[in-house]
């Protein structure tokens, strides 16, 4: 039996996300195919998580529970990520980025060595990037302006994920396409959620 961390970061409600709706599919067609496996939806919204402050940093390295050691044992406890999150001003979310502060942990999900840091994660996790663009990111000339799913890749695989076990899915263009054409490529998107998922 696997868990699955299921990391949403949006604050718009699941219908009215694309990148919720390319990300509920996986979820939905997932648990079709492993219906044993534990998921844990992580909506960071509703879990009000909010930047580090003075506070959260002096308890950094403390050997007492507080909330970092928290979100980052759960990250480390999971074999499996998905991480939904829409493109923003050429990443994601601040509010991710908020989360990776707390979960990038000394001791839980990295460590420092002679050699420099090294990622404590168990090897073999999987993770899947699930996110929607306005424009075109995945090719042509905006390509080198993307930095969310570039960050993600290397900050997860800082931790330890090996980059073949990173995959990612979009669905681009939704602030260009209207009407049918915007359905068609959305639909296509989800569909190929689906197929992912059965493998994930
Ligand atoms: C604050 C904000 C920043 C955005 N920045 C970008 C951007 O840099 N590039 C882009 O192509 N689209 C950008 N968009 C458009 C979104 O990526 C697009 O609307 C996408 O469909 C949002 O995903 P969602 O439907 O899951 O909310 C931005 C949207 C918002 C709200």
């Amino acid at each position: 039996m696997s868990t699955v961390l299921y990391i949403k970061a949006n604050p718009k409600p699941d219908h009215a996300s694309y990148t919720f709706r390319m990300s509920e599919a996986f979820i939905q067609s997932y648990k079709e195919v492993n219906p044993g496996d534990r998921i844990i939806t992580l909506d960071l919204y509703q879990e009000g998580v909010r930047p580090l402050d003075a506070e959260m940093l002096a308890q950094m390295f403390s050997t007492q529970e507080n909330i970092m050691k928290k979100y980052a044992e759960q990250f480390a406890a999971a074999d499996k990520y998905v991480i939904a999150a829409p493109m923003w001003n050429l990443s994601f979310p601040a509010i991710l980025k908020t989360y990776f502060d707390y979960v990038v942990l000394a001791g839980v999900t990295f460590k420092y060595t002679e050699q420099g840091p090294v990622g404590l994660l168990v090897p073999g996790k999987k993770a899947v990037h699930i996110t929607a663009r306005g424009g075109q990111y995945s090719e042509g000339p905006a390509a080198q302006f993307e930095m969310g799913d570039r960050y993600i890749r290397t900050i997860l695989g800082f931790m330890g994920v090996e980059q073949s076990d990173i995959t990612t899915i979009t669905t681009e263009l939704t602030g260009v396409l209207q009407g049918q054409e915007l359905e068609q490529s959305v639909t296509k998107s989800v569909e190929e959620a689906k197929r992912k998922a059965a493998n994930f």
